[in-house]
């Protein structure tokens, strides 16, 4: 068994050394060129590829109306110079809200969302110039079985689950109606989200929320939504296939989990007949439709943050109460390239956004250059270190190297914080506002 250990690396060499040791051949490339080149997506073109990851900040109105921290937080992404900003998980409509103080996009607060990408833009345009066109993409979501009203927990599922559920009593299993229902917010959130000025829309299907989890309904029966493939996929295609139709001339974007960590038949990308080991047949017959049916964008992820969290997001502290798992991060993040890499070589001419860097503090522009200069993805998707270092792409540029001192250190504090309902951000990095906001854990306790 190999277990966790904490990030202790000062040179490329003992990264590397680590990684050999344990038989991981990392990417790994001194020349950084290949993140600073363009890229074509939907008939745009990106100015670099370093993305920011969708990350939830917790920090709306009531009225799902992009707040104060929400305002800062996205200035300065485009202030940093990601060529990409993949806009945080906003509900398609209030009985899908993980908090409440998720985004929420509707008619009634169009018009902040319009100057909220427009203030982002104009940002990037005053940093960087007239040709540094950043592509916005916005996350739409349904929380599925993380929901809440208010702040009471209220889960929708698509079916019971012994990984996740402790009983089956009081769940609130979806019907085909209901599911039938929920399809029209989607399309309608999608012609808003146009209207708002984003380059594209990304169909949130990962991280165990509602519709990473009709993926995985092989055990609902006698329904359109569970069973076998075509009922699995039947509510993200039809909604891909709807906003094409209604929205034209919006990009489609999806992120997906390339596995969530729960063996079939109650989680997606499990070989049927050998539970650890990820297959990706179904996830590539997945894409090849979503292809056909207008996507052009993917961003891959993996896991499920409320049951093996380290899948998605190798870390050095727990959230309390959870335990280390028994892998040595640098597996981790290995698998989480690996999936990427098996997908982008698969369909070499789609853009695919990889995750899972962040573990790697100073030296991921080296995974990430030769991760590109491979084809192994075409964007370096970056999540908890866009909160605490947001001018990655500027340091680069300007320095030729990251600021050790400024890096993510993988505290899993910002999950904590958004996890007890309050404003996410980086505790460590971005003190002023976020030490104070995690005080306020301290004083709950
Ligand atoms: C506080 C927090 C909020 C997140 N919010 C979202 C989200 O809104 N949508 C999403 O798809 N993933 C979300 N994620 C996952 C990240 O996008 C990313 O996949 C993960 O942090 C791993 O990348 P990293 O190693 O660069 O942090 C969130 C993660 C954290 C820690």
């Amino acid at each position: 068994m190999i277990y966790h250990e904490p990030f202790d690396y000062k040179t490329n060499e003992e990264l590397l050394k680590a990684a050999k040791k344990l038989n991981i051949q990392l990417p790994f490339q001194g020349d950084l060129s290949p993140l600073f080149r363009k890229l074509e997506i939907g008939g745009k073109t990106v100015p670099n590829r370093l993305a920011v990851q969708p990350m939830e900040g917790a920090d709306a109105y009531f009225n799902g109306s992009p707040g104060e921290l929400t305002w800062r937080r996205y200035r300065r992404y485009a202030e940093g110079g990601s060529g990409l900003i993949w806009f945080e998980a906003a509900a398609v409509g209030p009985e899908g809200r993980s908090n409440p103080h998720q985004l929420m996009l509707n008619n009634e607060n169009l018009e902040s969302f319009q100057s909220l990408v427009k203030d982002t833009r104009d940002a990037a345009y005053k940093a960087y110039g007239d040709s540094h066109d950043i592509f916005c993409v916005l996350q739409l979501t349904h929380s599925g079985r993380y929901s809440k009203l208010g702040s009471e927990v209220s889960p929708k599922v698509v079916m019971y689950n012994p990984y996740l559920d402790k009983s089956t009593k009081s769940l609130h299993i979806l019907d085909d109606t209901e599911l039938d229902e929920l399809q029209e917010p989607y399309i309608e959130t999608a012609r808003l989200a146009y209207h708002a000025g984003f380059d594209a829309v990304d169909i949130k299907s990962c991280n165990g929320y509602l519709l990473n989890e009709l993926l995985a309904a092989y055990g609902r029966e006698h329904s359109r939504y569970g069973g076998g493939f075509e009922n699995r996929t039947r509510f993200l295609t039809e909604v891909v296939h709807k906003i094409h139709a209604n929205v034209p001339n919006l990009c489609l974007a999806v992120r997906l989990s390339g596995f969530d960590g729960i063996p079939f038949p109650y989680g997606f990308g499990f070989a049927k007949d050998s539970p650890l080991d990820i297959d990706l047949t179904e996830l590539k017959a997945l894409i090849r439709r979503l292809l056909l049916l207008g996507c052009s964008l993917f961003n891959v992820t993996a896991g499920n943050p409320r049951y093996k969290p380290h899948l998605g997001r190798p870390y050095d502290r727990c959230l309390p109460g959870s335990q280390f798992p028994d892998e040595h991060p640098l597996i981790g993040i290995k698998r989480l390239l690996n999936i990427t890499k098996g997908l982008q070589k698969h369909f070499p001419n789609v853009p695919f956004v990889g995750t899972g860097y962040s573990w790697l503090r100073q030296f991921f522009p080296y995974v990430g250059a030769a991760v590109i200069e491979n084809n192994e993805a075409s964007l370096m998707g970056l999540g908890r270190s866009s909160f605490a270092y947001p001018d990655v792409p500027r340091d680069l540029v300007e320095q030729g190297h990251m600021d050790a001192r400024k890096v993510c250190i993988t505290c899993s504090r910002c999950s904590e914080l958004l996890r007890n309902g309050y404003h996410s951000g980086c505790v460590t990095r971005d003190k002023e506002i976020y030490e104070k906001e995690y005080q306020k854990i301290k004083a709950d306790e």
